[in-house]
């Protein structure tokens, strides 16, 4: 079954007087158990794309349907629950809140929500431990390496359980080794959770670590 559907997408910016086509017309299907790269060189639209389809930001035409629902029928706030309970979301600078430790971090999606705290608790340890930081929980970001942040935002993008998490260039900040690390950490979860990922990458080898890849250019998919 199609988990996200996006059908002859288009976002224009003005930036001054000048019209930038970002998208242009985008065509797009995602399954159940995905594992998808979005590719392609800078300003060719990956990060448009990503926030259209994680409900963040809205096109200008086209359609995208989450789960079979046409987002442009929801409210705002029937917006915000949809994305609070279906998607996730890394970015490439890891965005934690530095004064919070790790343990912190994961469980603040959690907060806005009636979840005990017992069970908050279980969730977040049980998030730290499927990126392998169980024994790192108390502490903060800046007592962690690039490596170890971006697992703690992973975990944190996990913890609601989402079925579709969406990662911005997540390896752009670390070297090689370490983001190929991280690709195999979303890899593994992808796998045993069935949790779908798509990320978006310039690196070649992030790129052949999908089972899927879709190449934009000019904000178009090359055929
Ligand atoms: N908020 C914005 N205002 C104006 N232009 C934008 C904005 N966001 C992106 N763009 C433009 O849209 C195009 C696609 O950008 P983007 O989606 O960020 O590409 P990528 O993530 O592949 O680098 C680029 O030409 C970029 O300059
Ligand atoms: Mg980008």
């Amino acid at each position: 079954m199609d988990v996200v559907e996006v059908k002859e997408l288009t976002k224009e910016y003005y930036l001054g007087k000048t019209l930038i086509h970002a998208l242009q017309g985008i065509d797009l299907k995602i399954q159940e158990g995905e594992f998808l790269a979005i590719a392609g060189p800078s300003g060719s639209g990956k990060t448009t794309l990503l926030n259209l389809i994680g409900c963040i930001d809205l096109p200008t035409l086209g359609s995208i349907k989450i789960d079979n629902t046409d987002i442009s029928d929801l409210s705002s706030d029937q917006l915000a629950e949809l994305r609070a309970a279906k998607i996730g979301f890394i970015f490439q600078s890891f965005n934690l809140i530095p004064v919070l430790s790790a343990f912190e971090n994961v469980e603040y999606p959690l907060l806005r929500r009636k979840i005990k705290k017992n069970e908050r608790k279980e969730r977040v340890m049980n998030a730290l431990k499927n990126v392998g930081l169980e024994t790192f929980a108390k502490h903060r970001p800046d007592e962690l390496s690039g490596g170890q942040r971006q697992r703690v935002a992973i975990a944190r993008a996990l913890v609601s359980e989402p079925k579709i998490i969406l990662a911005d260039e997540p390896t752009a900040n670390l070297d090689h080794q370490t983001g190929a690390a991280v690709l195999e950490v979303m890899r593994g979860i992808n796998e045993e959770q069935g949790t779908i990922f798509i990320f978006s990458t310039h690196d070649p080898k992030v790129m052949s670590l999908a089972n899927r890849i879709v190449q934009l250019m000019d904000g178009k998919i090359v055929p």
